[in-house]
């Protein structure tokens, strides 16, 4: 779907091509495209401000049949995440209009301010987040993704950065396949038939994998993650990925919060807005979508995903308010809401993952608390960690791929909300104030002295409203995180 091309704009004819256009600086190198930027200026309604768009049909003296300009605002201002915009927007217009192919123009040049790598890059990964199109419950399909996007750049700079194209593809398309199964209803996808799609997409990308069944959790006694699936006629599953490069120095185990879909079980939920908790799969989603760019991508370090399923449920035999379970670490719990189900399936998950691994990293990600959602809104996750090198690293990481995570504090003494009268520790804290905090301390007496971090992404898992590159609903968060993050440790 992408590439990196060297057309002559002269002899070649072109359908759409799309061109970012800074309001008060030339940052082409290309003369054509400087041309066609000069005739689009000379319009009133274009100076090349940001939001700004406007397309001429067949300029003059080209072969060019819609060129479409997007402002891109002032110079100085330009970042990566505003490339990231243009290619999305230039994407969703040449996807209105039904078009098969786009051809993007590239500002380069060290006029740029910007490493001409992270432009591309970021150009790269706008279009092909944006070409996606959720038709699978349509019946009438009425668009078609393009087949192909092309930057237009020169032959020097498409022979150099020749493989960023395919290693950019490989992510997005795995950030699509996360957003796929985070849209997807809850109906098609219980514990065990997520598992077997997991599952078979991992064989497809050569991933090993396997999956712990309700007999299996049960005996080797996950009793945490157990307590949270007894409500639901489909029984929970734990599903494990594996890849494992020789020579690893490395291992790296991630754990993705799995809810299929969360009620609350006995403490229900309102039900105003309740259909949204199809997306409390999040977490186990973008874990799984990483391992399957993982295998494409081949980093260095073994990694392991970890996916605890389980649908949260109220009925005759769901888990009631006040009862003790012993969790997989042999710690007991009691469950003062049932609605605090992420914590109890991530607990046992993580501890079975330190026992199983001995992971020198474990990180977890989740759609944990609504509380996060108030603090940091839709667009930002929060990191908690102990380790000030990795939050430091998620953050920078968060930063370069604007899946942008704010890292919270982790105050020993707000352990005392989480004291129980009668068993180890209650999934419950005592106050709703500080939510995402209290979840975070709950999680850290499961996991040693495991150097750890985890990330809360109730916030930008799910939005309300879509953004250039990204339409609403389910967005991936967390598969570009994964990748900057893993891919530079
Ligand atoms: N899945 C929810 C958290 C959530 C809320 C995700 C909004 C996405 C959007 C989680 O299981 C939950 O219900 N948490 C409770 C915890 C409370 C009962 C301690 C919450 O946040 O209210
Ligand atoms: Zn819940
Ligand atoms: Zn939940």
């Amino acid at each position: 779907m992408l590439r990196l091309s060297a057309v002559s704009l002269k002899d070649s004819p072109v359908n759409t091509l799309a061109i970012p256009v800074c309001e008060d600086a030339a940052i082409h190198d290309n003369p054509e495209v400087n041309q066609l930027i000069e005739q689009a200026l000379q319009l009133e309604e274009f100076s090349g401000e940001i939001g700004q768009q406007v397309i001429l049909y067949h300029p003059e003296n080209t072969r060019i049949r819609r060129c479409q300009f997007i402002g891109i605002g002032p110079k100085k201002k330009l970042t990566a995440e505003n490339l990231r915009a243009f290619a999305g927007k230039a994407v969703q217009a040449a996807l209105g209009v039904k078009e098969k192919e786009l051809l993007l123009a590239v500002p380069l040049s060290g006029q740029l301010g910007l490493d001409p790598r992270l432009g591309i890059q970021s150009i790269l990964e706008g279009a092909a987040l944006a070409n996606h199109i959720f038709d699978k419950y349509k019946k009438k399909k009425e668009r078609a993704a393009l087949k192909q996007i092309s930057l237009l750049v020169t032959p020097e700079t498409a022979k150099r950065y020749k493989s960023l194209a395919a290693d950019v593809e490989a992510v997005a398309l795995s950030t699509l396949q996360a957003r796929e199964w985070v849209n997807m209803p809850s109906n098609e996808k219980t514990p065990g038939q997520f598992a077997q799609i997991v599952v078979e997409a991992a064989g497809k990308a050569r991933l090993k994998s396997k999956i712990l069944d309700q007999a299996q959790l049960q005996r080797k006694k996950f009793g945490a993650l157990m307590a949270v699936g007894s409500g639901s006629a489909h029984p929970p599953r734990l599903v494990e990925l594996m890849y494992a490069p020789k020579n690893a120095k490395k291992t790296i185990v991630l754990v993705g919060k799995g809810v299929t879909f969360d009620t609350g079980g006995i403490n229900i939920k309102p039900s105003s807005g309740l259909e949204t908790m199809k997306s409390d799969m999040a977490g186990a989603a973008a874990v799984a979508a990483f391992m399957l760019a993982a295998s494409r991508l081949k980093p260095k370090h073994r990694l392991v995903g970890i996916l605890p399923l389980v649908e949260n449920m109220p009925s005759g035999s769901a888990t009631r308010p006040g009862d003790i379970v012993t969790s997989f670490s042999g710690k007991t719990v009691e469950i003062g809401n049932t609605d605090a189900e992420g914590r109890l399936i991530l607990i046992d998950a993580m501890a079975y993952a330190v026992k199983q691994y001995k992971p020198d990293i474990l990180i977890d990600m989740a759609t944990l608390t609504g509380a996060c959602v108030v603090a940091l809104g839709e667009r930002m996750a929060a990191v908690f960690s102990q380790d000030d090198e990795l939050a430091g690293a998620v953050v920078d990481a968060g930063q370069a791929a604007h899946e942008r995570c704010w890292r919270m504090p982790m105050p020993e003494d707000y352990k005392e909300l989480l004291k129980s009268e009668l068993a180890d520790i209650s999934n419950m804290p005592s106050t709703r104030y500080g939510g995402a905090i209290s979840a975070a301390l709950f999680l850290s007496e499961f996991v040693g002295d495991t150097r750890w971090a985890h990330i809360d992404i109730a916030g930008p898992a799910y939005v309300k409203k879509g953004s250039d590159y990204c339409g609403s609903g389910a967005t991936g968060f967390g598969v570009r995180l994964l990748w900057e993050l893993i891919g530079k440790m």
